[in-house]
């Protein structure tokens, strides 16, 4: 007998036929809940009377089914274990280590008379198990079901008993399975969907696919049925009113006109499929994919993808459907302008599709398949391309599209990801277009475009992006010419933007390529949540655990903290910065004017009102509100009313496009496109703050006090005689001011090519400082430093010019000298204030954190935040809440003096500002924020400059415009305390 554990077929047993999820009247019996479970740390070792009735487990633990039992009891049920590529056991398929995981699970249950009807068939139903399963009802193995997330049917009928009922099913976590399930993610094995007994009636409705066809052309909608079961067959729908009668197998109901769906607008209709033995009800939506040429179209129109791939994932209960979690996921992407999912790397529980069909979202649905680890071995040995695994491969792609297929939101089938190519690949998309040709097949494996429809692409650099849309290149297939023979058919990227950490930048670059080139149909973020465990630490202190959290052999550490979305759902600043620069709606200003672009797939602009508001340095001085409803595709410019400009300060006019009334995914008010216009007249900004006739009038010359070692006093202000370190302002004992190039490296500076390490290596994270002169003249204190990295002669030289008028004004000038090979990630200073500050109110750049290549989102205003609020809790710590072009910072806390911040402009810029209570070495030493020291100061960073974010943990770097080569730099500000 083949071992089930390295059988590589598809499963065994009474399988039943793949078909669709639908929601049927027929009787059926939940049976999730509380199993009986057992752990074995072999499969050898596992109990082997379990599956009989009589065995006795009452010496076995309850465990919650659906449940990865690693996550139930973590240590004492084995662990989770995190790897993105590398197979977590030898390579030697179909074997795996003789310690594999088995759990053992039981249920009793009770079966009533009549619950399976006369003449009908009892079906149990796995929908998902990892890796795999050997089912016994009562005693007698009724099959083995293999294919993780994917449902299986097992026909269970002359097994069931009416009365009490023994189900066993062990579980295996290694299997030859594990081969090609391979994903990005934690291993978590167990029964991780529902396991239900459906009672089948004799005649019944076995499965529905009602195609809902929609001809664009004439408004007019199809049904397309395809039913397997009893006639005659009843379709119903009172929202169409149809009802029609099928005597038997029927090519197409037109049902007359019809509203479409589309994610813009999702118009789905309940349709009722009945006959003498079982109701059940589909919900269509009517729309037509299809391809022409370089165009994806869905009703006519291309389409355009702003995409997140969706992990299954929740901080506690791993893969385990959170149906809460995924509306309110489903509902914060559509505030997010994020319009597509793609659902890596696996079929999703069938709700989500559900969920999106009800949202509004095009879905690309995969397959169960990656084989990434064989790519390690230069894919010898790869199940893809093996025909052994044929009937594997083609079994999934089956029970996908079987299950799936009723849904509208579905826009393409895709067959898996990272599994190399191959003859089973390419038999895999063959099945699809017999089946589904309603539908493309998209692999992004497949680089030379052998049996796909759609070109993908994974991270390429905006240039390569270009050269692909111009046909250059080989597209990674290694035969020249590809790019060019791909112009046939629409491109998109299927993963780009990494959102690992703080970043990626460089999102609005992608979106200019895209809107330069149609064939281009957009893409889908790497990825919408931390994939982090909520774990606790030996005192409690609750954390996200990432991979090595769990002393796993191999693993890839924090690679799988990378969302837009953190481990418990929190949206990192990208999510708006995504939504910023893809928002369908563009609006752009000019001084009288706004015009307004929809590039919706549906939908007017009449559900929006653009409101306007005119501010004076952060003031708001006049507002309103107008309409303009725009068709989709088209523009249209409206007059914006005359504005009073003359006062002097800083003019700005924005406006922002907002939901006139609440949607089933936002409020009312909620904002779908900003954008802002700076109307300041130049030599009208001038403002207090940063100096003028005040500054000069108050002007103070510095004095020495008596005796050796007396400080300096300048106006309120007393600085170090030896050292010209500033030591106190009044009452604040504010320390002085350090110069710093160092930041505490993002993921994206981290990973490959890692400029952290670079700069580790030219020693910005440990400069010395060596005062060089301290000078008193009739109007201030100049303080000269050489800062520099032991071992090197590289330097900074520094001029700290402090003056006293309109409060404390530091002019800080820096020069760098010898060789300095490398970009810097900060050039600026850093004040340790003292600990206690609690709030930040400034007007500047807003409300979230935002850096040179990531501030599309960011418009000037006034702002206010607790200073924790002020940084992201990103699952390794890291740098945090930078805001660019700072005019005025005031920092509070009780029992504290007020510091107020005024920046002057120097080179025709402001420093950015970040305030913490880490400093950038705290950050940087610390692998999770439960690590962070208690604080000991309030850390104030002006940056005159910063380097971008890029994208580099996986994808581009910080492209040349926005990466910080060392240079000259001056940050000049004015401290004010008071209190
Ligand atoms: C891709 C892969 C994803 C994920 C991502 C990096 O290559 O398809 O599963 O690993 O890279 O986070």
């Amino acid at each position: 007998m083949t071992d089930p554990i390295t059988a590589i077929d598809p499963g065994s047993g009474r399988r039943e036929r793949p078909r669709a999820h639908l929601a049927s009247d027929a009787a059926a019996l939940d049976l999730t809940g509380t199993w009986r479970f057992h752990l074995s740390p072999t499969a050898a070792q596992a109990p082997a009377e379990a599956g009989e009735p009589g065995f006795d487990d009452s010496g076995w633990d309850d465990i919650a089914v659906p449940s990865h039992w690693v996550l139930q009891r973590t240590g004492e049920w084995g662990s989770p274990i995190y790897t993105n590529v590398v197979f977590p056991f030898p390579v030697e398929p179909p074997f795996v280590p003789d310690a594999n995981p088995t759990g053992d699970h039981r249920r009793r249950f009770d079966v009533a008379d009549g619950f399976v009807p006369d003449g009908g068939r009892a079906v149990l139903r796995f929908a998902g198990v990892d890796s795999i399963a050997i089912v016994h009802l009562n005693g007698v193995e009724v099959g083995i079901v293999r294919g993780s997330r994917l449902p299986q049917e097992l026909d269970v009928t002359s097994e069931l008993r009416v009365g009490e009922n023994l189900l066993h099913v062990r579980v295996h976590q290694w299997s030859a399975m594990s081969y090609i399930e391979d994903q990005d993610q934690w291993w978590l094995p167990g029964i991780f969907r529902e396991v239900t007994l459906l009672a089948r009636p004799a005649s019944g409705l076995d499965d529905v696919w009602l195609r809902a066809d929609y001809d664009p052309s004439t408004g007019s909608g199809a049904l397309l049925p395809e039913i397997r079961g009893g006639y005659p067959v009843r379709v119903t729908c009172a929202d169409l009113g149809l009802d029609a009668t099928l005597d038997g197998p029927t090519d197409r109901i037109d049902v007359g006109p019809v509203e479409p769906w589309s994610a813009d607008v999702p118009r789905c209709y309940d349709i009722e499929v009945f006959n003498a033995a079982e109701t059940v009800t589909v919900r269509v939506g009517f729309r037509r994919v299809g391809i022409d040429g370089d165009a994806w179209l869905v009703n006519g129109r291309r389409l355009r993808l702003r995409g997140v791939n969706r992990h299954e994932f929740h901080r506690t209960g791993g893969r385990v459907f959170d149906a809460e979690q995924a509306r309110s996921d489903l509902m914060l992407m559509k505030r997010g302008n994020l319009n597509a999912i793609r659902t890596s790397h696996y079929p999703p529980h069938p709700t989500l599709l559900d969920l999106a069909d009800e949202l509004g979202f095009w879905v690309i649905d995969e397959c169960d398949i990656e084989t990434h680890g064989f790519g390690m071995l230069d894919w010898v040995g790869n199940p893809s391309d093996d025909p052994a695994w044929r009937d594997c491969y083609l079994d999934r792609v089956e029970r996908m599209v079987e299950r799936d297929k009723n849904h509208p939101c579905i826009v393409a089938w895709s067959l898996g990801n990272e599994a190399g190519t191959g003859v089973n690949l390419a038999a895999m998309s063959e099945w699809i277009h017999r089946r589904d040709p309603g539908r493309p097949v998209h692999y992004e494996g497949d680089h030379a475009g052998a049996y796909t429809d759609l070109n993908s692409r994974m991270y390429p650099p905006v240039e390569e992006l270009e050269d692909l849309a111009a046909g250059i290149g080989d597209n990674g297939s290694g035969i020249d010419g590809t790019a060019a023979k791909l112009l046939d058919r629409p491109m998109i990227m299927c993963e780009y933007v990494h959102a690992m950490g703080n970043g990626a930048g460089g999102i609005d670059g992608y979106e200019a390529v895209i809107d330069a080139h149609p064939i281009i149909h957009g893409g889908f973020v790497w990825e919408w949540r931390d994939h982090g465990l909520l774990t606790h630490t030996a005192d409690g202190t609750p954390y996200f655990a990432y991979g090595g959290d769990f002393a796993e052999e191999l693993h890839d550490g924090s690679f799988v903290c990378d969302g837009m979305t953190l481990a418990d759902g929190t949206p990192t600043p990208m999510l708006a910065e995504y939504a910023a620069v893809v928002s369908p709606i563009k609006l752009v200003l000019a001084v009288n004017t706004l015009t307004v672009t929809n590039l919706r797939h549906a939908g007017d602009t009449s559900d929006l009102d653009f409101v306007w508001t005119h501010e004076r340095d952060g003031h708001p001085l006049a507002s309103g509100s107008l309409t303009a409803v725009v068709q989709p595709g088209e523009s249209m410019t409206v007059d914006l009313p005359d504005l009073d400009i003359s006062a002097r300060g800083e003019h700005f006019l924005g406006i922002a496009a907002r939901l006139a009334a609440a949607t089933p995914w936002a409020a009312a008010g909620h904002t779908v496109a900003r954008t802002q216009l700076e109307l300041t007249t130049p030599d009208r900004s001038l403002r207090s703050l940063a100096g003028g006739a005040n500054e000069v009038s108050r002007r103070r010359r510095p004095e020495r006090g008596e005796g050796a070692g007396a400080p300096i006093q300048l106006g309120e202000a007393t600085f170090d005689a030896t050292t010209g370190a500033l030591l106190r302002i009044g009452n604040l004992a504010i320390g002085t001011p350090e110069v710093t190039l160092w930041r505490a490296p993002t993921a994206n500076d981290s990973l490959s090519p890692a400029s952290a390490e670079r700069w580790r290596a030219i020693g910005l994270d440990r400069l010395h400082v060596r005062v060089t002169g301290v000078e008193m003249d009739e109007t201030g204190l100049t303080v000269t430093q050489r800062i520099a990295p032991a071992g090197h002669s590289r330097a900074l030289l520094a001029t700290l010019r402090w003056t006293w008028g309109d409060g404390l004004r530091l002019d800080l000038t820096a020069e760098p000298v010898g060789d300095w090979p490398s970009t810097w990630p900060r050039a600026g200073v850093h004040f340790a204030l003292p600990k206690g500050y609690e709030r930040a109110a400034w007007f500047g750049t807003g409300p979230a954190e935002n850096y040179a290549d990531s501030r599309t989102a960011a418009r000037v205003g006034r702002f206010d935040a607790p200073i924790d609020e002020l940084g992201v809790a990103y699952a390794v710590p890291q740098e945090t809440g930078h805001r660019a072009d700072l005019r005025e910072l005031t920092i509070t806390g009780s029992y504290l003096p007020t510091l107020t911040i005024g920046t002057n402009e120097a080179g025709g810029r402001r420093p950015g500002f970040t305030l913490s209570r880490y400093s950038a070495e705290e950050l940087a030493a610390a692998c999770h924020p439960h690590e962070l020291p208690v604080p000991g100061a309030t850390h104030l960073y002006l940056d005159a400059f910063q380097h971008g974010l890029g994208s580099s943990s996986c994808g581009p770097d910080v492209t040349a415009e926005h990466q910080l080569w060392p240079r000259d730099f001056t940050v000049s500000v004015q401290l004010h305390v008071a209190g």
